[in-house]
């Protein structure tokens, strides 16, 4: 039995927003080393996720491997809720916990440059001075472009506010950052894995767990845990509605810029062209997804996952949401005398998403996609360890 001086530790501790179930000392690290420790003893959650199969296939947890599985975990909460082992129990098992502690630390370490690792520790603080700073941009810019940020409708001519030069500038150069920044995380992570030779299998299955979100099922198909021991498929749902209304609202951009240079079409497209069909479907996927990913996180069990990155987790839904609400606003009103205004205001939003990309939750996607595709590859290679498991 837990003692109360331990369970009154712990719930101070949870009070406070503080890593709970970590040993006095201990990294999370050397938590996931512990916890791992005690489920391949245990392994009655081998078939519910990625995680407990690659444990098997292990009998240390040194640094490389708690990054791997920390990012293979999804975060789902089925092993907490199955757990005999849970807190209050002692051994205060808490997989999806330790996991997430770890993939806070994958993101600072791995990150380029360096220094800028620490970003994702108050990430909500880098996010709001980001969407604050990107906003004075433009709304100043606007200003000094027309003298005014309201005007006669310029039947949406955004051009006659920014040129068009000026903000492929300015987004190509923000974007491409964010590309080799987030490209060199995954490369440092990479070559901690060692992980053999990619497939063409290997990445075509990777690619499906990752598009279908396989691992937030729960290993059961019925889905993940929320707020309580009840199973839904409503964080995948909403997952799928955000990832394919961003892509989708990237294609619009990919179609737009064909279109300004290959086919000499500059914007504004009629809203039955393909540009902006894309961006308004995908603009309502990106309002419905995190609207409901962000009901979901404020009702979320608190044991589950480390709660000092729900700032980060939040922050990153909102600025989704509102480069959305403001590109849908700006659509609908795009041929009124407020164009300017709602233009600088996307733009704004825009700039504080692309320049958050890499130092915030979106690193998600590129680490759990790292993660799954060594998962893999490892799972086609043969299991030296002989002890079951895939
Ligand atoms: C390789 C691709 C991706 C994978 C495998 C993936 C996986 C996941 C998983 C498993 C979660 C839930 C775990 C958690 O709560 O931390 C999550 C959360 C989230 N993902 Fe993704 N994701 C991917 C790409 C994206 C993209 C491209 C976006 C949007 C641009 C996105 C937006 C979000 C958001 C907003 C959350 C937060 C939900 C919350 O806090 O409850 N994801 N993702
Ligand atoms: S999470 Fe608990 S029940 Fe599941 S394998 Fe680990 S110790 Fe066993
Ligand atoms: S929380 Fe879900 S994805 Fe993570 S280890 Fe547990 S069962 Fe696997």
């Amino acid at each position: 039995m837990q003692s109360l001086d331990a369970l009154a530790r712990e719930a101070v501790a949870l009070a406070n927003n503080q890593p709970v179930g970590v040993a006095a000392g201990a990294g999370a690290v050397d938590e996931v080393a512990r916890q791992m420790q005690i489920c391949n003893a245990c392994r009655y959650c081998e078939t519910f996720c990625a995680v407990f199969p690659a444990m098997t296939r292990r009998l240390a947890f040194g640094a490389g491997e708690a990054h791997y599985l920390a990012n293979l975990c999804h975060n789902c909460g089925a092993c907490l809720h199955a757990c005999q082992y849970a807190p209050p129990h002692e051994f205060a098992v808490n997989v999806p916990r330790a996991m997430a502690q770890v993939r806070r630390e994958t993101y600072t370490e791995y990150a380029w440059p360096r220094a800028f690792g620490a970003l994702y520790r108050r990430n909500g603080v880098t996010v709001a001075v980001a969407t604050a700073g990107g906003l004075a941009l433009f709304l100043v810019l606007a200003l000094a472009m027309r003298g005014t940020l309201w005007h006669a409708p310029l039947a949406g001519n955004f051009y006659a506010v920014f040129p068009h030069n000026l903000m492929a500038g300015m987004f190509g150069a923000a974007f491409a950052f964010a590309v080799l920044a987030l490209g060199v995380g995954a490369a440092r992570f990479w070559r901690g894995q060692s992980p053999g030779a990619v497939t063409g299998p290997a990445a075509a299955e990777a690619a499906r767990n990752a598009l279908a979100l396989t691992y937030l099922d729960g290993g059961h198909g019925d889905g993940c845990n929320e707020q309580d021991d009840a199973f839904t498929l409503a964080r995948r749902r909403f997952h799928h509605f955000t990832f394919y209304g961003f892509m989708l609202c990237f294609a619009a951009t990919c179609v737009a810029t064909v279109y300004h240079y290959v086919l000499g079409q500059p914007a504004p497209y009629p809203v039955t062209s393909l540009p902006v069909l894309l961006g308004t479907l995908g603009g309502i996927g990106l309002l419905v997804g995190p609207a409901g990913l962000l009901w979901l996180n404020l009702r979320r069990h608190p044991l589950h996952g480390d709660p000092r990155q729900r700032p980060m987790d939040r922050a990153f839904i909102v600025l989704l949401f509102g480069t959305s609400l403001t590109g849908l606003a700006l659509l609908a009103l795009r041929d009124t005398g407020a164009m300017a205004l709602l233009l600088a205001v996307h733009l704004g939003t825009v700039m504080a998403l692309f320049l958050t990309l890499p130092y915030g939750k979106f690193a998600h996607a590129v680490y759990r996609g790292a993660a799954l595709l060594k998962y893999q590859v490892e799972r086609r290679q043969p299991n030296r360890l002989q002890l079951g498991g895939d």
